[in-house]
C-alpha cells in the first residue's frame, strides 16, 4: 500500500509557483517561509478563499555573519518532521540548507531552478544566462542534494531568449513555463512514491 504523502512548500519571494500549485489543487499541508514575502503573507489567502486553508509558518532567518546555517536547518527539519511532512517542494526558497536535512528527507526535496541545469547554477541563473548570450535557456525541476543545484533532474523545459530581453522579461517568461511545469512535476513525483 502506498504511504499517504504530506507536502510542504517553501518560499522566500513572490510565490507565483506556489500560487500555481494552489490553483492546480495540489494537496499542500504546510507553507513555510524564511522571511516575510508575498509567498507567505498573501498567497496562502488564495487557498483560504477556496475553503482549503493551509497552515503557514514563518521561520525568519538572519543574514550575514550572524546566520547559523546548521542551526537554521535543524530548526526547519524539526518542524517538518513534527508535522509528518514527507515531501518538500522549494518554490523560490532562497536559503541553502546544511546537509543534515538530507539525512531525513534525502530524495524527497524538489527544487525549481530557472535555467537548464547543469548550466547556470546559483542565485543569478537568469542574469548569468543572459550575460553569457545563450539563445535558449529554460527551467529545471530536480531533486535537491547537499550540492547546490546539482541533484538528479526530473523535468526540463526550454525557453527562448528574445532580442531585447532583460533579466525581468526573461525570468517572467521562464516563470510562466514553471507555473505549468512545477505543479505537474511535483504531482507526478508524489504519485510515483
Ligand atoms: C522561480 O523562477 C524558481 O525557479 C526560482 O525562484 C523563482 C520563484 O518564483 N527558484 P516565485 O517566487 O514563485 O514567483
Amino acid at each position: 500500500m502506498t504511504q499517504p504523502q504530506k507536502l510542504a512548500v517553501l518560499v522566500s519571494g513572490t510565490g507565483s509557483l506556489l500560487e500555481a500549485m494552489i490553483n492546480e489543487d495540489l494537496q499542500i499541508d504546510l507553507i513555510l517561509a524564511d522571511r516575510h514575502c508575498r509567498g507567505i503573507d498573501e498567497v496562502p489567502k488564495i487557498a483560504g478563499a477556496k475553503g482549503k486553508p493551509i497552515e503557514t509558518l514563518l521561520i525568519p532567518r538572519l543574514f550575514g555573519k550572524e546566520f547559523n546555517r546548521e542551526e537554521y536547518t535543524k530548526e526547519v527539519t524539526k518542524v517538518l518532521l513534527d508535522r509528518g511532512i514527507t515531501v518538500i517542494a522549494m518554490a523560490g526558497f532562497m536559503t541553502f540548507f546544511s546537509p543534515e536535512i538530507f539525512e531525513h528527507f534525502g530524495g524527497k526535496i524538489l527544487n525549481a531552478h530557472p535555467s537548464l541545469l547543469p548550466s547556470f547554477k546559483g542565485d543569478h541563473a537568469v542574469r548569468d544566462a543572459l550575460a553569457f548570450g545563450v539563445k535558449v535557456t529554460g527551467c529545471t525541476v530536480h531533486i535537491a542534494t547537499s550540492e547546490l543545484d546539482a541533484g538528479p533532474i526530473i523535468s526540463q523545459n526550454a525557453v527562448e531568449v528574445l532580442p531585447g530581453d532583460t533579466v525581468e522579461t526573461l525570468h517572467e517568461r521562464i516563470k510562466k513555463v514553471e507555473r505549468v511545469a512545477y505543479p505537474k512535476t511535483v504531482k507526478g513525483f508524489m504519485a510515483g512514491l
